[in-house]
Protein backbone atom coordinates (compact mmCIF):
# COMPACT_ATOMS: atom_id res chain seq x y z
CA UNK A 1 0.00 0.00 0.00
CA UNK A 2 1.08 3.42 -0.76
CA UNK A 3 0.59 6.52 1.58
CA UNK A 4 -2.21 7.81 -0.42
CA UNK A 5 -4.39 4.61 -0.23
CA UNK A 6 -3.19 4.15 3.17
CA UNK A 7 -5.27 7.39 3.74
CA UNK A 8 -8.09 6.43 1.43
CA UNK A 9 -8.49 3.05 3.97
CA UNK A 10 -8.40 5.34 7.09
CA UNK A 11 -10.66 7.69 5.65
CA UNK A 12 -13.00 5.13 5.16
CA UNK A 13 -12.68 3.13 8.31
CA UNK A 14 -13.03 6.72 10.31
CA UNK A 15 -16.37 7.44 8.17
CA UNK A 16 -17.66 3.85 9.40
CA UNK A 17 -17.17 4.16 12.36
CA UNK A 18 -18.73 7.96 12.97
CA UNK A 19 -21.84 7.01 10.80
CA UNK A 20 -22.04 3.43 13.36
CA UNK A 21 -24.49 4.38 15.53
CA UNK A 22 -27.03 5.72 12.27
CA UNK A 23 -26.62 2.53 10.26
CA UNK A 24 -26.44 0.31 13.41
CA UNK A 25 -30.14 1.46 14.69
CA UNK A 26 -31.48 1.55 10.97
CA UNK A 27 -35.22 0.43 11.10
CA UNK A 28 -34.94 0.21 14.83
CA UNK A 29 -35.10 3.80 16.46
CA UNK A 30 -36.53 7.14 15.16
CA UNK A 31 -34.15 9.43 15.48
CA UNK A 32 -34.07 12.31 18.88
CA UNK A 33 -35.91 14.96 17.19
CA UNK A 34 -34.65 18.20 17.21
CA UNK A 35 -37.51 20.73 18.73
CA UNK A 36 -37.10 23.67 16.28
CA UNK A 37 -37.00 27.29 17.89
CA UNK A 38 -39.10 29.67 16.27
CA UNK A 39 -37.71 33.18 14.94
CA UNK A 40 -39.09 34.46 17.61
CA UNK A 41 -37.50 32.51 20.07
CA UNK A 42 -34.11 32.66 18.60
CA UNK A 43 -34.01 36.91 18.77
CA UNK A 44 -35.11 36.10 22.06
CA UNK A 45 -32.00 34.21 22.33
CA UNK A 46 -32.71 32.97 26.38
CA UNK A 47 -35.29 31.00 27.73
CA UNK A 48 -36.41 31.26 31.24
CA UNK A 49 -33.55 29.47 32.89
CA UNK A 50 -30.63 27.90 30.99
CA UNK A 51 -31.59 25.53 27.95
CA UNK A 52 -29.74 22.45 29.89
CA UNK A 53 -32.41 22.90 32.85
CA UNK A 54 -34.81 23.62 30.80
CA UNK A 55 -34.77 20.18 29.47
CA UNK A 56 -35.11 18.54 32.50
CA UNK A 57 -37.38 20.64 34.64
CA UNK A 58 -39.80 22.71 32.58
CA UNK A 59 -42.87 20.63 33.69
CA UNK A 60 -41.26 21.60 37.29
CA UNK A 61 -41.00 25.40 36.22
CA UNK A 62 -45.10 25.05 35.12
CA UNK A 63 -45.74 23.79 37.94
CA UNK A 64 -44.10 26.40 40.26
CA UNK A 65 -45.66 29.12 37.73
CA UNK A 66 -49.37 27.26 38.12
CA UNK A 67 -49.24 27.41 41.95
CA UNK A 68 -47.78 31.17 41.72
CA UNK A 69 -50.50 32.37 39.47
CA UNK A 70 -53.46 30.37 41.00
CA UNK A 71 -52.68 30.24 44.70
CA UNK A 72 -50.57 33.23 45.05
CA UNK A 73 -51.63 35.69 42.29
CA UNK A 74 -48.43 36.91 41.46
CA UNK A 75 -47.52 36.24 37.52
CA UNK A 76 -43.75 37.90 37.36
CA UNK A 77 -41.24 35.53 37.37
CA UNK A 78 -37.65 37.12 37.59
CA UNK A 79 -35.14 34.22 35.89
CA UNK A 80 -31.58 34.00 37.07
CA UNK A 81 -30.26 36.20 34.55
CA UNK A 82 -32.59 39.19 35.37
CA UNK A 83 -35.49 38.55 33.07
CA UNK A 84 -39.32 38.79 33.95
CA UNK A 85 -41.65 36.86 32.01
CA UNK A 86 -45.31 36.40 32.49
CA UNK A 87 -45.75 32.97 34.09
CA UNK A 88 -48.15 31.68 31.78
CA UNK A 89 -48.50 28.53 29.83
CA UNK A 90 -50.11 30.70 26.60
CA UNK A 91 -50.94 33.97 27.10
CA UNK A 92 -48.61 36.99 26.26
CA UNK A 93 -45.39 37.28 23.80
CA UNK A 94 -43.51 36.17 26.95
CA UNK A 95 -45.10 33.20 27.93
CA UNK A 96 -43.89 29.58 27.17
CA UNK A 97 -46.30 29.20 23.59
CA UNK A 98 -45.94 32.82 23.19
CA UNK A 99 -42.29 32.72 22.56
CA UNK A 100 -41.94 29.33 21.34
CA UNK A 101 -45.28 29.81 19.08
CA UNK A 102 -45.40 26.34 17.33
CA UNK A 103 -46.25 23.89 19.92
CA UNK A 104 -46.58 21.12 17.06
CA UNK A 105 -42.87 22.10 15.88
CA UNK A 106 -41.49 22.65 19.48
CA UNK A 107 -43.41 20.61 22.39
CA UNK A 108 -44.98 18.09 20.37
CA UNK A 109 -41.97 17.26 18.70
CA UNK A 110 -40.64 16.06 22.18
CA UNK A 111 -43.51 14.52 23.48
CA UNK A 112 -44.66 12.52 20.92
CA UNK A 113 -41.12 10.45 20.76
CA UNK A 114 -41.18 10.28 24.54
CA UNK A 115 -44.57 9.24 24.67
CA UNK A 116 -45.58 12.25 27.07
CA UNK A 117 -49.36 13.30 26.73
CA UNK A 118 -49.60 16.11 28.86
CA UNK A 119 -53.42 16.68 29.82
CA UNK A 120 -52.52 20.61 29.53
CA UNK A 121 -54.61 21.37 26.89
CA UNK A 122 -58.02 19.81 27.54
CA UNK A 123 -58.69 23.78 29.57
CA UNK A 124 -56.17 25.54 28.27
CA UNK A 125 -56.04 26.91 24.56
CA UNK A 126 -53.80 25.45 22.04
CA UNK A 127 -52.32 27.80 19.59
CA UNK A 128 -54.03 27.50 16.18
CA UNK A 129 -51.57 25.25 14.26
CA UNK A 130 -50.71 27.18 11.30
CA UNK A 131 -49.43 30.01 13.48
CA UNK A 132 -45.49 30.04 13.86
C1 LIG B 1 -38.86 34.71 25.53
C2 LIG B 1 -38.80 33.46 24.83
C3 LIG B 1 -38.98 32.16 25.60
C4 LIG B 1 -39.91 31.86 26.56
C5 LIG B 1 -40.96 32.76 27.17
C6 LIG B 1 -39.72 30.46 26.90
N1 LIG B 1 -38.68 29.94 26.17
FE1 LIG B 1 -38.04 28.01 26.19
N2 LIG B 1 -36.47 28.50 25.01
C7 LIG B 1 -36.25 29.76 24.45
C8 LIG B 1 -34.96 29.74 23.76
C9 LIG B 1 -34.33 30.92 23.03
C10 LIG B 1 -34.43 28.43 23.93
C11 LIG B 1 -33.08 27.92 23.43
C12 LIG B 1 -32.06 28.32 24.45
C13 LIG B 1 -30.66 27.94 24.07
O1 LIG B 1 -30.44 27.39 23.00
O2 LIG B 1 -29.78 28.22 24.91
C14 LIG B 1 -35.41 27.67 24.70
C15 LIG B 1 -35.26 26.34 25.07
C16 LIG B 1 -36.24 25.58 25.70
C17 LIG B 1 -36.19 24.14 25.94
C18 LIG B 1 -35.04 23.21 25.55
C19 LIG B 1 -35.18 22.83 24.10
C20 LIG B 1 -34.14 21.86 23.62
O3 LIG B 1 -33.80 21.93 22.42
O4 LIG B 1 -33.68 21.05 24.40
C21 LIG B 1 -37.38 23.78 26.54
C22 LIG B 1 -37.80 22.39 26.96
C23 LIG B 1 -38.15 25.01 26.70
N3 LIG B 1 -37.44 26.06 26.17
C24 LIG B 1 -39.40 25.06 27.30
C25 LIG B 1 -40.03 26.22 27.69
C26 LIG B 1 -41.16 26.30 28.60
C27 LIG B 1 -41.89 25.10 29.19
C28 LIG B 1 -41.43 27.62 28.78
C29 LIG B 1 -42.44 28.24 29.72
C30 LIG B 1 -42.29 27.86 31.13
C31 LIG B 1 -40.50 28.38 27.94
N4 LIG B 1 -39.65 27.50 27.32
C32 LIG B 1 -40.50 29.76 27.81
C33 LIG B 1 -37.09 30.84 24.52
C34 LIG B 1 -38.19 30.95 25.37
C1 LIG C 1 -36.40 18.70 24.69
C2 LIG C 1 -37.65 17.98 24.61
C3 LIG C 1 -38.90 18.66 25.17
C4 LIG C 1 -39.44 19.87 24.79
C5 LIG C 1 -38.92 20.83 23.74
C6 LIG C 1 -40.64 20.05 25.58
N1 LIG C 1 -40.82 18.98 26.42
FE1 LIG C 1 -42.25 18.82 27.87
N2 LIG C 1 -41.52 16.99 28.40
C7 LIG C 1 -40.43 16.35 27.81
C8 LIG C 1 -40.26 15.04 28.43
C9 LIG C 1 -39.17 14.03 28.06
C10 LIG C 1 -41.26 14.93 29.41
C11 LIG C 1 -41.51 13.75 30.36
C12 LIG C 1 -40.62 13.91 31.55
C13 LIG C 1 -40.88 12.92 32.61
O1 LIG C 1 -41.86 12.20 32.57
O2 LIG C 1 -40.06 12.94 33.55
C14 LIG C 1 -42.03 16.17 29.38
C15 LIG C 1 -43.09 16.46 30.22
C16 LIG C 1 -43.83 17.62 30.20
C17 LIG C 1 -44.91 17.94 31.12
C18 LIG C 1 -45.39 17.03 32.24
C19 LIG C 1 -46.36 16.04 31.66
C20 LIG C 1 -46.79 15.00 32.61
O3 LIG C 1 -47.81 14.37 32.30
O4 LIG C 1 -46.12 14.78 33.62
C21 LIG C 1 -45.41 19.16 30.76
C22 LIG C 1 -46.54 19.91 31.42
C23 LIG C 1 -44.63 19.62 29.62
N3 LIG C 1 -43.67 18.67 29.31
C24 LIG C 1 -44.86 20.82 28.96
C25 LIG C 1 -44.13 21.26 27.86
C26 LIG C 1 -44.44 22.45 27.08
C27 LIG C 1 -45.60 23.38 27.33
C28 LIG C 1 -43.49 22.53 26.11
C29 LIG C 1 -43.36 23.57 25.00
C30 LIG C 1 -43.32 24.96 25.41
C31 LIG C 1 -42.58 21.41 26.27
N4 LIG C 1 -43.01 20.65 27.34
C32 LIG C 1 -41.46 21.16 25.49
C33 LIG C 1 -39.64 16.84 26.80
C34 LIG C 1 -39.80 18.09 26.18
C1 LIG D 1 -59.04 21.34 34.50
C2 LIG D 1 -58.56 22.44 33.70
C3 LIG D 1 -57.05 22.67 33.68
C4 LIG D 1 -56.06 21.77 33.34
C5 LIG D 1 -56.21 20.33 32.90
C6 LIG D 1 -54.80 22.49 33.46
N1 LIG D 1 -55.04 23.78 33.83
FE1 LIG D 1 -53.63 25.21 34.15
N2 LIG D 1 -55.06 26.52 34.71
C7 LIG D 1 -56.42 26.28 34.71
C8 LIG D 1 -57.12 27.47 35.19
C9 LIG D 1 -58.62 27.62 35.33
C10 LIG D 1 -56.12 28.44 35.47
C11 LIG D 1 -56.30 29.87 36.01
C12 LIG D 1 -56.24 30.82 34.89
C13 LIG D 1 -55.80 32.18 35.29
O1 LIG D 1 -55.98 32.58 36.44
O2 LIG D 1 -55.20 32.86 34.42
C14 LIG D 1 -54.84 27.81 35.16
C15 LIG D 1 -53.63 28.45 35.25
C16 LIG D 1 -52.40 27.91 34.88
C17 LIG D 1 -51.15 28.64 34.85
C18 LIG D 1 -50.92 30.10 35.14
C19 LIG D 1 -51.73 31.03 34.24
C20 LIG D 1 -51.62 30.84 32.74
O3 LIG D 1 -52.06 31.76 32.00
O4 LIG D 1 -51.11 29.85 32.24
C21 LIG D 1 -50.19 27.75 34.42
C22 LIG D 1 -48.71 28.05 34.19
C23 LIG D 1 -50.85 26.50 34.20
N3 LIG D 1 -52.20 26.61 34.50
C24 LIG D 1 -50.21 25.37 33.76
C25 LIG D 1 -50.84 24.17 33.51
C26 LIG D 1 -50.13 22.98 33.08
C27 LIG D 1 -48.63 22.91 32.85
C28 LIG D 1 -51.06 22.00 32.92
C29 LIG D 1 -50.81 20.56 32.52
C30 LIG D 1 -49.81 19.83 33.28
C31 LIG D 1 -52.36 22.59 33.26
N4 LIG D 1 -52.17 23.89 33.62
C32 LIG D 1 -53.57 21.91 33.20
C33 LIG D 1 -57.03 25.11 34.34
C34 LIG D 1 -56.39 23.94 33.98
Amino acid sequence: MNDKSKIIAGLIIFVIFITFPFWYNMGKAAPVPEPKLTDKAKLEKECVEPKQFMKVEHMQILDVWRESVVRNASRTYVSKTGKKFNMSLASGDDSCIGCHSSKVDFCDKCHNYASVRPYCWTCHIEPPKEKK
